[in-house]
């Protein structure tokens, strides 16, 4: 293993996260026969085949497993080697990889720009996917930071809100509901309802909020994003109950209506959250003191939402 160098090992490692030569080769800016090459040198290194390929699949084999083990290790040693060295340099620069689920992706990003405006030497990368599958990655403690609606129970973890993520109650302008004031959950249940697809976190809180009242939703179609949701709605496809989030900037003005629902909005709010016991890197941390300004940051945001009458990004009464 001695002759085997940090490249291959990279290397390695891209494939297995993407369990693709092809993306593993675009993700570290090389061709394809280079990442080929390296691995090729590595498992005439180990002197054993690291992957195999089954169909179209490519899997580890047990030594690839072992290698992957041992990667991990060295990685995130050489993670905390660079923590300390920066911490010694007093440089906020290095690497931020933030994993979010699906909504968060309404503002996630507009707070990493300005984070990166203000630490140039930060490196970000955003990985956006539902709840399960964030979740699925916070276990193998992929990122330095994760954002979702609710802090896993099942998971040890600390987890900490810092911002609001109201669920509202969507339909068209055009519903028959659109204009009733303290409309009954039990009268929502009978509408065709849009659900997010398993997995997702909104639809864990909604048809949780449904329950809770002996109550079920009528779901007419399930979709596997926001953003189809919100055009389904629109097309009268039926109503839908998603984070106020999913309002801002771009939607087509005055085509959807938060509908008056008691008990509406269902208050929650979004977390950060990493492994307990995770050490956080020195730009991690810096992360999190930045995300405590959230609330304020994201009220800069023009808020012009023709119909609903409330900035999505602001807590209630603004
Ligand atoms: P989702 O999660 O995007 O997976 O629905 C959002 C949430 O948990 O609120």
């Amino acid at each position: 293993m001695r002759r085997s160098t940090l490249r291959q090992l990279e290397v390695f490692e891209a494939i297995v996260r993407f369990g693709s030569f092809t993306r593993a080769a675009e993700e570290l800016f090389l061709t394809q026969p280079t990442v080929s090459l390296q691995i090729k040198k590595l498992t005439d290194v180990v002197g054993l085949p690291l992957f195999e390929q089954i169909g179209k699949k490519i899997y580890l084999t047990d030594a690839g497993k072992e290698l992957h083990q041992m990667n991990l290790d060295i990685f995130e040693r050489l993670e905390r080697f660079e923590m300390v060295t920066s911490n010694m340099k007093g440089m906020k620069a290095g690497k931020l990889r933030l994993a979010v689920v699906t909504t968060a992706k309404y503002f996630a990003p507009r707070l990493l720009g300005m984070f990166c405006r203000q630490y140039p030497e930060i490196d970000v990368s955003l990985e956006v996917s539902n709840r399960e599958h964030i979740l699925e990655r916070l276990v193998k403690n992929q990122d330095n930071l994760y954002i979702l609606g609710q802090p896993p129970k099942e998971i040890d973890v600390i987890a900490e809100t810092f911002l609001e993520n109201p669920l509202v109650v969507l339909a068209s302008v055009n519903h028959p509901l659109a204009n009733e004031k303290g409309i009954t959950l039990k009268r929502i249940a009978k509408e065709s309802f849009l659900s997010r697809e398993f997995g997702s976190g909104t639809r864990i809180a909604t048809e949780r909020f449904f329950a809770d009242q002996g109550l079920k939703p009528n779901i007419r179609m399930e979709l596997g994003s926001n953003e189809a949701i919100k055009q389904a709605i629109v097309g009268g496809l039926g109503i839908s109950i998603l984070s106020r989030h999913t309002l801002a900037l771009d939607m087509p003005t005055g085509q959807l209506a938060v509908l008056d629902v008691q008990g509406f909005p269902i208050k929650r709010h979004w977390y950060y959250a990493y492994p307990a016991g995770k050490q956080l890197s020195i730009v991690a941390q810096v992360f999190l003191e930045y995300l405590q300004q959230a609330p304020q940051l994201l009220v800069d945001v023009s808020c012009h939402y023709a119909n609903i009458g409330h900035c999505p990004l602001l807590p209630e009464g603004n």
